[in-house]
Order: structure tokens, then C-alpha cells, then sequence
């Protein structure tokens, strides 16, 4: 039984840390997930890798299939995910290259494939939403990053666009004034799916440039890169030790 999953997101498409890898297909009602899923030991502790994007990286943030990569990882017997996701920061905590561990999230997509209850079996089931997150990985974490002496948010409201493209400046502007804290494509519907199965959820945001209107000028696929280099060599140390512990 596998208990803990990491779902990666752009920048970590593969989890090199994972010894003696065996990749699993997994079929499910909704259609195929991201990709195989690699089952392999940190630590002597067996994780679940999946590559959000596929891999290699092909799926856009609105073409993922939330519900089948939700779905299997509950059919592996997940218990828990670590959600990595690159993201952009909004309020002046969300330095590029640095990282956050969000509390909240704010939902601005659109479209989506985004519940498992769907009103086809005949019932309405309406789960809570209050705490998106699993307060306790959240702890666990945060308790990680000190243990590395990584610097990282331990709040912060993720805000969630359609994407593909980035967001203009007024539109991260309006964000802002709604409370959102950093800007991803990818948190929603992942976070409220492993909620509606009962599988505890936790985002680590790797901030990957300010988002739009933050600072002069365009934001580059370059820069991305750069930060998204940096910040990811950071939450591969953070998750090496949330494993140890786990
Ligand atoms: N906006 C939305 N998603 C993102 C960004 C951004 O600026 N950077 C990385 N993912």
C-alpha cells in the first residue's frame, strides 16, 4: 500500500530521489491520467510519483485530467499528496526562487472537469471546503523547511487561473485586492478532487517569477526557468526531509 503521493508539477517531472523504480499504469472511469505512475522508495518510505504535466511535460494546465490522476492515486491507496506546483508571487513574501506552503485558495477557473459528484448517480453531495489544505502536512512542512533551514511562506491564499497564459496586470491587481498571496494554474480542481475522495492534501509553491505587472517589463520564459531551477533544488531538500520524517 502506498500512502504518500508527490504530484509534480512544471520543473519536476521526474523525482530522481526515488530508488528502485517501477512504473504503474492505472485505468480509471474518467479517462487516462498525466502519466505512469512511479512507485519507489526515500528513505525506505515507499512514495507515489506522478507527473502532472506527463511526461515529458505536454499537458497544459486546462487539458489535465484532474479527476483520473485524483481517482488512481486514491485506487494506489494514497492516503496523503504533496502537491508541488510552480507559481507566481503576488504579495511582497513571494520572492522568485523562494517558496510557500498556502492555507487558502481562491478558484478563478473555468470549464473544468472539477467534481466526482456530479449528480449522475442520482445524489447531490456538497463536501466543505472551508480549510483546502491538510492542516497537518501543512505542519509537517513547514517543520521540514526548518529542519533544512529553507526560507518559506507558511501561509498564503492561492489563487488559481485558467491559464495557459499568464495573467495581465490588472488581473493580478483585482487578485491581490481579493487576498490571493501567489498565482498558479494548477491547484483547483486537484485540491477540492482528493477532498471530495478524502484524501488529505498539502501545495508546495515554488515561486517562479512576480506575477504580472509586479515589476517593469514582460515576464520571460528564461527567467521562469532560472527561478524555477533554484526554487525546485530547494523543495527537492524540503521533500527529502518531509519523507525522512513522514
Ligand atoms: N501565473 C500563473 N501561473 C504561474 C505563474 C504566473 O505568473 N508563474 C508560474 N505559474
Amino acid at each position: 500500500m502506498t500512502k504518500l503521493a508527490i504530484i509534480g508539477g512544471t520543473g519536476l517531472t521526474q523525482l530522481t530521489a526515488l530508488k528502485n523504480p517501477r512504473h504503474e499504469t492505472v485505468y480509471t472511469p474518467y479517462g487516462n491520467p498525466s502519466a505512469d505512475f512511479v512507485i519507489g522508495e526515500i528513505q525506505d518510505k515507499t512514495v507515489v510519483f506522478l507527473a502532472r504535466h506527463g511526461n515529458p511535460h505536454t499537458i497544459p494546465p486546462h487539458k489535465i485530467n484532474y479527476r483520473a490522476n485524483i481517482w488512481a492515486l486514491k485506487k494506489l491507496g494514497v492516503q496523503d499528496i504533496i502537491a508541488v506546483a510552480a507559481v507566481g508571487g503576488i504579495t511582497p513574501k513571494m520572492v522568485p526562487a523562494s517558496l510557500a506552503i498556502p492555507d487558502q485558495i481562491i478558484d478563478y477557473t473555468y470549464s473544468r472537469e472539477h467534481t466526482f459528484f456530479d449528480g449522475k448517480d442520482g445524489s447531490v453531495t456538497h463536501i466543505d471546503f472551508s480549510y483546502p489544505y491538510c492542516q497537518k502536512l501543512r505542519a509537517n512542512l513547514i517543520t521540514a523547511a526548518a529542519s533544512e533551514n529553507l526560507p518559506i511562506s507558511p501561509i498564503g491564499t492561492y489563487g488559481c487561473t485558467q491559464g495557459p497564459r499568464l495573467e495581465s496586470a490588472a488581473e493580478i491587481a483585482r487578485m491581490e485586492r481579493d487576498g490571493c498571496d501567489l498565482v498558479g494554474m494548477t491547484g483547483m480542481p486537484e485540491a477540492s478532487l482528493a477532498k471530495e475522495l478524502d484524501i488529505n492534501y498539502a501545495a508546495l509553491a515554488v515561486m517562479a517569477n512576480w506575477g504580472a505587472g509586479k515589476i517593469e517589463g514582460e515576464i520571460t520564459m528564461t527567467e521562469i526557468e532560472e527561478n524555477l531551477h533554484h526554487g525546485m533544488a530547494n523543495a527537492a531538500k524540503l521533500l527529502q526531509a518531509f519523507v525522512a520524517a513522514y
